[in-house]
């Protein structure tokens, strides 16, 4: 038997972190057009009576067609063939199936006629449901976390955004080799995941995934110390940073286009950006920001992706505002917002003056009169939300021109007087703050400034840095 080398290890790895149709630029020697041309019947299974806990984490707020709709679009971000998307009542669930098999084999008919390949159950599927339905269905099965990985697979470009993309694959790939998944092999010789691995290689090959993950972990610390070190910098460089955050499709990188003259990819596509893109732009007060372009999140975002995607996502959390860009178009909206709030959260994000939030409310060139009324008055009660539209660019520069204030939202106005021998200290302090005015007598210089709260806090701890404080 030959040695299998670190080369074909990592081609296993690879193959392995392509559940359904191997590598999507055609390695693997599975072609593209397997793709396009694999058909897909997308169930969501709906629960009828109170979910129970184990399905609180799925999407409730919004209706089941919306839910089924939604993750239509997911397959076709994947340019998956749906050939049917249903709609499954459960009055319970099957601990087995997930779905009863009574219902599973109802579609056996379905699948034979439609030459269905592949079906995608949108619900959290444990290893032993997902092997259970493949072997009473003879069909392969990815849940929604699958198939999310799939398409974050699909889109990530830079190095770090394939090395998280890659550590999410491994650690869900890593509880799912189990020993049964043999049967898809011996029957279909399946590729990728999905047609599991050789029952002898089970062991070793969680030994291999482990290695891998422990590796492509060390290279993302280093990622993250990288980030760290161009985040002190523009710390010190007073740079404020404004991370732009929503779900999926809100209008993020159109609007991130629109206000940095930049091309980051916008389309009709879920996901279409993933890898995280910083631009400089200037401020009103001749200033410059950075804005950042991240992840679209979605609802029940596996937990794999946004543990890997830390290092990215450390950005959003060290930011000095987020804009929540929001499709106001959208019927779940509000559904929408509290999954993007939820995973704020989770990252350890309170809204709160150490947080600051700002809501872009988007797209409103797709609202009706009525409905822009509606917005507009409820917009007019608060004072950290802008309507605009990134496409006809409706309320854009008013947005632009005012992101200094909102930057500034929670900082103090202090007038500070600096005696003629505290030249280094004035200086300072010119650097640090935006100076509004600025009078000289014969004995001092008094400046009126704008102090955000951080400065602030760096004031208090070391009063030297600043003159006498009259206000
Ligand atoms: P992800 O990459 O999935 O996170 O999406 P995103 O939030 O970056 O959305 P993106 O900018 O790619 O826009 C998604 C779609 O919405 C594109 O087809 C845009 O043209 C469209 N879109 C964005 N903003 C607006 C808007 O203000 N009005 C209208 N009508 N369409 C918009």
């Amino acid at each position: 038997m030959t040695k299998q080398t670190n080369s074909d290890a990592l081609q296993f790895v690879k193959k392995k972190a392509n559940p359904v149709w191997g590598n999507a630029q055609g390695k693997d020697g599975v072609s593209p057009d397997h793709i396009v041309q694999a058909n897909v019947l997308v169930l969501h299974p709906h629960h009828k009576k109170r979910p129970s806990k184990r399905l609180m984490a799925l999407p409730s707020l919004r209706s089941p067609q919306a839910c089924l709709e939604e993750a239509v679009g997911l397959c076709h971000a994947l340019e998956l063939n749906v050939v049917r998307p249903i709609l499954l009542n459960l009055s319970k669930l099957n601990p087995a199936t997930y779905v009863g098999q009574g219902k599973l084999l109802e579609l056996a008919d379905l699948i034979l006629a439609e030459h269905i390949e592949l079906i995608i159950m949108d619900c959290e599927l444990t290893p032993g449901q997902q092997r259970n339905i493949e072997r009473l269905l003879n069909i392969k099965v990815i849940d929604r976390t699958g198939l999310i990985l799939e398409i974050f697979g699909e889109r990530a470009k830079t190095k770090e955004g394939v090395l998280q993309v890659e550590l999410a694959h491994l650690t869900y790939q890593k509880s799912r080799l189990v020993r049964s998944w043999t049967h898809l092999e011996r029957q279909r010789g399946g590729f990728g995941f999905l047609g599991g691995p050789g029952e002898s290689q089970i062991e070793s090959d969680r030994r291999m995934i482990g290695d891998r993950i422990g590796r492509i972990g060390k290279r993302l610390s280093d990622v993250s110390r990288t980030r760290k070190l161009h985040r002190n910098s523009r710390k010190r460089n007073e740079i404020p940073v404004v991370a732009m955050v929503g779900y999926t499709n809100a209008g993020k990188s159109t609007l991130f286009n629109h206000l940095t003259h930049a091309d980051v990819m916008a389309e009709d596509l879920l996901f279409a950006t993933l890898d995280p893109t910083m631009r400089e732009m200037e401020l009103a007060n001749g200033k410059k920001a950075i804005l950042s372009d991240t992840v679209g999140f979605i609802s029940a975002l596996p937990i794999q992706l946004v543990a890997a995607f830390k290092a990215t996502l450390e950005e959003v959390v060290e930011a000095d505002l987020i804009l929540h860009i929001r499709d106001m178009s959208h019927p779940d909206r509000e559904a929408q917002k509290e999954d993007v709030m939820t995973i704020l959260r989770s990252l350890g994000l309170e809204e709160g003056p150490d947080c600051p939030i700002h809501e872009v409310w988007n797209k409103i060139d797709l609202l009706d009169e009525d409905q822009r009324q509606q917005l507009d008055n409820l917009a007019a009660l608060r004072n950290d939300v802008s309507l605009l539209s990134a496409v006809s660019g409706e309320g854009c520069d008013r947005f632009r021109l005012g992101l200094n204030d909102i930057l500034s939202r929670g900082s103090k106005i202090v007038d500070i007087a600096y005696a003629h021998d505290q030249g280094a200290a004035l200086a300072w302090m010119y650097q640090q703050s935006e100076v509004l005015e600025r009078i000289d007598t014969e004995t001092e210089t008094i400046l009126t400034v704008r102090m955000d709260s951080k400065l602030s806090g760096r004031i208090d701890k070391n009063p030297s840095l600043a003159g006498r404080i009259i206000s």
